[in-house]
């Protein structure tokens, strides 16, 4: 099989042929539809994670038919179509510690299987598997309630999503992106209104809506981050689900208006049902790009720049 590998730490993804691997006891093996390109790669590439080995083949936004099954696996037939996180079954994770999805074929433990609701088609669930779970679990369970002022901060991959959850949710959506390129599109999704970060203080622009309750921290920056507590009305919340290394800038006389600040990681199968139930329900789907799987590096570059709108998806011949 075609693969796209990682074969060192900081390297770019390079072409590979591999065998087509077995399943296992407990796996399936997937024809691969489509694989979703998330900023989370970035680990992967960086080799920073217990149990990261090299080669590896990442991706962990996987949608695919069932090819064979593994002995011992219930509940799924071949030809079903499946959908793969993060999780990538027990303490695995998917594209990091087990290989994933940039590839023609995967292998993957039927514990991390999601079945695909015939609702949705295969390039739009494939974002589902970890930026649209990632965002909507954390919408949930924030203090955002119906009604309740949510800014959405960046717009790529889990922000697009984090728009339309947050707008379809009820709450008053606004989203905050550098420049005012996507601010037709991100009224498009749902956003009510739009902060142009690069021409407003992003605190004061929300203080002037009345302030936000929460607000999804899904720009990898920890500047733009620190500039969003002071747009918090009191007892309000960033969430913050981006990654990045860099400190953040916060004055503790900033938190005690009772405002917190808190991450959040999205994964596991029940989240993503939820998330796939609610998206398939309220009409939510991402926007994608798709490439063919030889292109991954153009696909990465094109997400770091922030040009994609919104999902870069690696799609095999
Ligand atoms: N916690 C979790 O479970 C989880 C899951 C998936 C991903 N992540 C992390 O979430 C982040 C977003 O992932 P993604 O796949 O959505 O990435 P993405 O498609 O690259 O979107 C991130 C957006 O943030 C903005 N941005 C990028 N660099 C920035 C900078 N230096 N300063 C300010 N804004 C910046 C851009 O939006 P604008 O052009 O609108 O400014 C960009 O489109 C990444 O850090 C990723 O690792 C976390
Ligand atoms: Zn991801």
């Amino acid at each position: 099989m075609k693969a796209m590998q990682i074969a060192r730490r900081g390297g770019a993804f390079e072409p590979v042929e591999r065998p087509t691997p077995e399943p296992a006891a407990g796996q399936v093996l997937l024809k691969v539809e489509a694989c979703g390109v998330c900023h989370g790669e970035d680990v992967a590439i960086h080799g920073h994670w217990p149990g990261l080995s090299y080669p590896i083949i990442p991706g962990h936004e996987i949608i695919g038919t069932i090819e064979r099954l593994g002995d011992g696996v219930g509940g799924f037939h071949v030809g079903q179509r499946v959908g793969v996180g993060w999780s990538g079954g027990g303490d695995k994770v998917t594209g990091l510690t087990v290989d994933g999805g940039y590839a023609e074929r995967a292998v993957a433990a039927a514990a991390a299987l999601v079945a695909i609701p015939d609702g949705i088609a295969p390039l739009e669930a494939a974002p589902l598997m970890c930026a649209g779970v990632t965002t909507f679990s954390a919408l949930r369970a924030s203090k955002a309630r119906m009604g309740d002022l949510v800014a959405i901060q960046g717009i790529g991959g889990l922000g697009h999503l984090a728009i339309q959850f947050a707008r379809k949710a009820g709450m008053r959506t606004v989203a905050i992106s550098r420049g005012a390129q996507k601010e037709a599109l991100a009224r498009d999704l749902g956003a009510h209104s739009f902060i142009d970060a690069d021409a407003e203080d992003v605190g004061r622009a929300l203080a002037a809506l009345g302030g936000a309750k929460v607000v999804l921290a899904t720009a990898p920056s920890a500047t733009a981050i620190s500039a969003a507590v002071s747009g918090l009305v009191r007892d309000g919340e960033v969430v913050v689900v981006a990654g990045g290394a860099d400190k953040l800038d916060l004055a503790p006389m900033q938190l005690l208006r009772r405002v917190g600040i808190r991450g959040w990681v999205g994964d596991g199968v029940p989240d993503i049902v939820d998330t796939l139930r609610f998206s398939v329900l309220t009409d939510v789907r991402p926007r994608v790009e798709p490439f063919p799987l030889a292109q991954a590096n153009e696909a990465y570059t094109r997400m770091l720049a922030a040009s994609v709108r919104f999902r870069a998806l690696l799609v095999p011949a």
